[in-house]
């Protein structure tokens, strides 16, 4: 079976978030097991892009509405990521060195459009077509209702949901950008007055999973209003969780790591970590340290952060490290809390967030919605204690240390006292020296690689096939 994942991220080609993680792992995975998974994705001018070379495997031009472009579908050569990546080049439209900016509505239709236009033109189509979040939300539209694509209108599509907030609205002015339809079918593409490519997806779809199980059942009561539609389309919806491409993240082979350990001695390594991150940023050493990484939104809690970090630096002997930008007024408030046993990188770098997962004690996510969150099962995996809001993916994957076999700190609710007393029990279980080092060595064990969530995705697409 030859499925083809359409995405606007991967990993380590273009990364922002979660979604570039789980397409540029889940392919390799799936092909383990015994089907051929590629990846196709827009051709950004990032670092990636200047330094590998291309093979071009088709040029031809589209038609957005009134405006053509030519494009190019180029192929990476010397790929040793386990599976083919094809990327769609619109010079006039991809090349930026960001993966999302404000003209991304034309953007990402034209690269739908492309990604069909060039299907149409192989011999050996994809069985399925996976698309992934609202960037690639109105392929399944095309593929069931354009003239021009009616060759695949039997071929199935999977949309998954990595995050339900972005849905890509955009003008019923802009429809004509779209290749001609029967208009009778409009309504397929709206949601509440708007084209909502996601809600499209959601309908056209021949199926629609979530990254978590929990974050199914919680979308439909809040889904940023596409909660009665979820309900409506609930037959077709599964929860999927998400794995860890464990190849990149292990402790013993990570070369971003100061020093490598295995779970034997682990306490050593992380040891060196932590020595390495507290030196540079002025942190004591012999307090439990408390790390953040991740986006300054407030899907993830960060607007109570000024607040959370000053009380609890206040009332407990900890260090809290924050790598992440976003908000503006979040960064400014950060800046402004005194650096002492607290500091921060602002901004994003790969290698400073391994060492991070190394070297810290308690990974902080107090995240409002969370599809399934990968932070968490990197620091599970690299020894640190998830400390979470009990929501969709963190729900699924981390028990609380109160249950006989709890290894993390769970908390209801995202308000600056549950969060901070959250951190007093973490303060608590760090004390119990015995017992916190045992839970390392039994959190690094957790088996969340892909090798289950890839299989029940392959189960899915042959349900499709007979
Ligand atoms: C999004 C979600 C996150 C999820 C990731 C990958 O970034 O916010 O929870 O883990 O996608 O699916």
């Amino acid at each position: 079976m030859n499925i083809l994942h359409i995405s606007a991220e991967c990993f380590p080609i273009a990364k922002v978030g979660g979604l570039a993680d789980v397409v540029g792992a889940l392919p390799k995975y799936q092909k383990e097991i015994g089907t051929t998974s590629n990846v196709v994705m827009p051709f950004y001018n990032n670092k990636f892009t200047k330094k590998n070379s291309f093979d071009k495997i088709h040029e031809n031009f589209i038609a957005l509405g009134h405006n053509y472009y030519n494009f190019k579908v180029l192929k990476l050569k010397d790929n040793d990521l386990g599976y083919d990546i094809f990327f769609i080049d619109i010079p006039d439209l991809t090349h930026k060195e960001y993966v999302y900016s404000n003209d991304d509505t034309n953007r990402f239709l034209a690269f739908q459009i492309a990604t069909l236009d060039w299907i149409l033109s192989i011999d050996n189509k994809p069985d399925i077509l996976h698309v992934h979040d609202h960037h690639t939300g109105l392929i399944p539209f095309m593929v069931s209702q354009c003239h021009k694509y009616i060759a695949l209108k039997d071929t199935p599509t999977i949309l998954t949901i990595h995050n339900a907030q972005y849905q890509g609205w955009f003008s019923h002015n802009k429809v004509n950008l779209i290749p001609p339809f029967d208009f009778t079918k409009v309504g397929l593409l709206d949601w509440d007055g708007s084209i909502n490519p996601l809600a499209a997806a959601i309908k056209c779809a021949w199926k629609v999973t979530t990254v978590s199980p929990s974050y199914m059942d919680e979308l439909k009561n809040n889904a940023n209003g596409l909660e009665a539609l979820l309900r409506h389309e609930s037959k077709k919806c599964i929860g999927i969780l998400n794995g860890i491409d464990t190849d990149v993240w292990n402790t013993n082979t990570d070369n971003r790591l100061i020093e490598n350990y295995t779970i034997e001695n682990a306490q050593k390594g992380k040891l060196t970590n932590k020595k390495w991150l507290c030196d540079k940023y002025n942190l004591d050493i012999d307090k439990p340290l408390f790390a953040f990484i991740g986006r300054l939104v407030g899907e993830k809690g960060a607007d109570l952060f000024p607040e959370i970090f000053t009380r609890a630096l206040a009332n407990n002997n900890i260090s809290i490290f924050l790598l992440g930008s976003g908000h503006k007024e979040t960064e400014e408030k950060l800046n402004k809390i005194p650096k002492n046993n607290f500091n921060t990188f602002i901004g994003y770098d790969e290698k400073l967030a391994h060492i991070i997962y190394a070297a810290a004690d308690f990974l902080l996510m107090p995240s409002r919605v969370e599809p399934c969150g990968l932070n968490q099962m990197y620091s599970l995996r690299y020894g640190t204690v998830p400390v979470v809001n009990a929501i969709g993916g963190l729900k699924d994957t981390i028990v609380d240390i109160k249950d006989q076999n709890g290894f993390g700190i769970c908390h209801k609710g995202v308000t600056v006292s549950n969060v901070t007393n959250a951190i007093l029990k973490a303060t608590d279980f760090y004390k119990d020296k015995q017992r916190f080092n045992n839970n390392i060595q039994n959190i690094m064990q957790i088996d969340h690689s892909w090798s289950n969530s890839a299989k029940e995705y392959v189960n899915l697409y042959n349900s499709l096939k007979n």
